[in-house]
C-alpha cells in the first residue's frame, strides 16, 4: 500500500532574516539563515513533515505564499520581522488559513523597546515562541506535527 504524502510546513522568514549570521549577532546569534533552513528541514524530516523554506523582504510576497498555503500546506510557522508589528495585510491573510499557525522569534520581543511588544500576527496565532534562538523554530515543529497528527 502506497504510504500518504508527508504534510507540508511552510516556514515562513520575513525581512532582514536573510541577514542572519551578520546582523546584530548579540540579539540575534550566529547562525545563518541557510544553517537555520538546513536544521528545520532536518527536524521535519525527523517528524515525518516536510518543510517548505521561504525568505523574502516584501510584504506582498509573503501574503501571497500565505494565501497559496491554503492549498498547500498543513500548518504555518513565521517569523514575519518587523511586519510582525506593522502588517495588518498578514494578519488578514493568516486569518484565512485554516491550520495551526506558530510564530517565532528569535529574539524575546518583549524585553525590547515598545514598539516591538505588539504583534498582529499574535492575534491569529495558534502559539507564539520567542527568545530562544533558532531553537524556537524546531519547537514550533514539534508543536505543528503533534498539532496534524491530531487534526
Ligand atoms: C524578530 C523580532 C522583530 O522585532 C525584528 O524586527 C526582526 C526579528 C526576531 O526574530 O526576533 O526582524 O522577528
Amino acid at each position: 500500500m502506497a504510504s500518504a504524502a508527508a504534510p507540508t510546513v511552510l516556514v515562513l522568514n520575513g525581512p532582514n532574516l536573510n541577514m542572519l549570521g551578520t546582523r546584530e549577532p548579540e540579539i540575534y546569534g550566529t547562525q545563518t539563515l541557510a544553517d537555520i533552513e538546513a536544521m528545520v528541514r532536518d527536524r521535519a524530516k525527523a517528524l515525518g513533515l516536510v518543510a517548505d523554506v521561504r525568505q523574502s523582504n516584501a510584504e506582498g510576497e509573503l501574503v501571497s505564499w500565505i494565501q497559496d498555503a491554503r492549498l498547500t500546506a498543513s500548518a504555518i510557522i513565521i517569523n514575519a520581522g518587523a511586519y510582525t508589528h506593522t502588517s495588518v495585510a498578514i494578519l488578514d491573510a493568516l486569518q484565512a488559513f485554516k491550520g495551526p499557525i506558530v510564530e517565532v522569534h528569535l529574539s524575546n520581543i518583549f524585553r525590547r523597546e515598545a514598539f516591538r511588544h505588539h504583534s498582529y500576527v499574535s492575534g491569529v496565532a495558534t502559539g507564539v515562541i520567542c527568545g530562544l534562538g533558532a531553537q524556537g523554530y524546531l519547537l514550533a515543529l514539534d508543536a505543528v506535527a503533534d498539532k496534524v497528527a491530531r487534526s
